[in-house]
């Protein structure tokens, strides 16, 4: 392979760590099943301890079990966001503000959870536990649910990491039949966005990269020009 080409797709790589953002609003359109099995693939090439490859994906479409647990997601989902839009003050200071960043997110967020449960497909992410629960359990299952969102990027569409499944696990558990001994680490949506990706915006490195000991300031890593940073919190 030609020098050239052995260095595009690293740039292209590069090119969507930094603009896959959360997809949240999505089109009428299918994730068709040939898709669905390259995001899977994609997402199972991710790195797990001692390549031990516990990950499950529980992928709900249209069966009678997926719909029901659609319908308690989907429950769960907007008790949450009616909790943290009240908790975090989504309606007060620049969210009442017409058009401000966290009045757009907070209607980008009433969106999401009011047709959570319609999302073209959904994916609860399970880790099959071999050994007692412990704090680093994650470690071996969020890599996954990165590549998966990545892939689903690679192929044109989007997706949410959520974490509101923890609202109505048991329900989940029965209705799925996920056995005692699998975590459920994620669930995430997918479809194809309805609108776009683009720069994530982050914290400066200045903030969180160090040099060499914890506080003392990484004087060599500076963002790229033009990078976009958090502006609220
Ligand atoms: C561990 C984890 C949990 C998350 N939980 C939720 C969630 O419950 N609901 C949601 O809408 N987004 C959730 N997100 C998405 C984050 O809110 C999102 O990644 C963050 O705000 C940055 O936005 P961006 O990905 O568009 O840059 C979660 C992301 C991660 C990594």
């Amino acid at each position: 392979m030609p020098a050239a080409e052995k260095g595009a797709p690293v740039n292209e790589l590069l090119e969507g760590l930094a603009t896959t953002r959360t997809i949240r609003r999505y089109t009428d359109d299918p994730v068709e099943e040939h898709d669905l099995v390259q995001i899977l693939w994609h997402a199972t090439r991710a790195p797990s301890g001692s390549n031990r490859q516990h990950v499950r994906y529980i992928v709900l479409r249209d069966s009678e079990p997926a719909l029901q647990a659609r319908a308690a997601l989907g429950r769960a989902a907007r008790a949450a966001w009616q909790h943290k839009e009240a908790a975090d003050g989504y309606g007060a200071g620049s969210g009442t503000v017409a058009d401000s960043p966290k009045s757009r997110m907070a209607a980008t967020m009433q969106h999401y959870v009011e047709h959570f449960h319609e999302a073209p497909v959904i994916v609860v992410v399970c880790l099959l536990r071999y050994r007692e629960a412990n704090p680093y359990e994650g470690a071996s299952v969020y890599p996954a649910v990165q590549n998966l969102l990545l892939a689903a990027r690679g192929l044109g569409f989007g997706g949410a990491v959520t974490m509101w499944h923890s609202l109505v696990e048991q329900e989940l558990r029965e209705l799925l039949q996920i056995p005692a001994e699998a975590a459920l680490s994620a669930c995430v949506t997918l479809g194809r966005p309805a609108g776009r990706h683009g720069p994530v915006r982050r914290r400066p490195l200045s903030e969180v990269v160090f040099d060499g000991q914890w506080g003392e300031a990484a004087e060599w890593a500076l963002d790229p020009p033009g990078t976009q940073f958090t502006g609220w919190k």
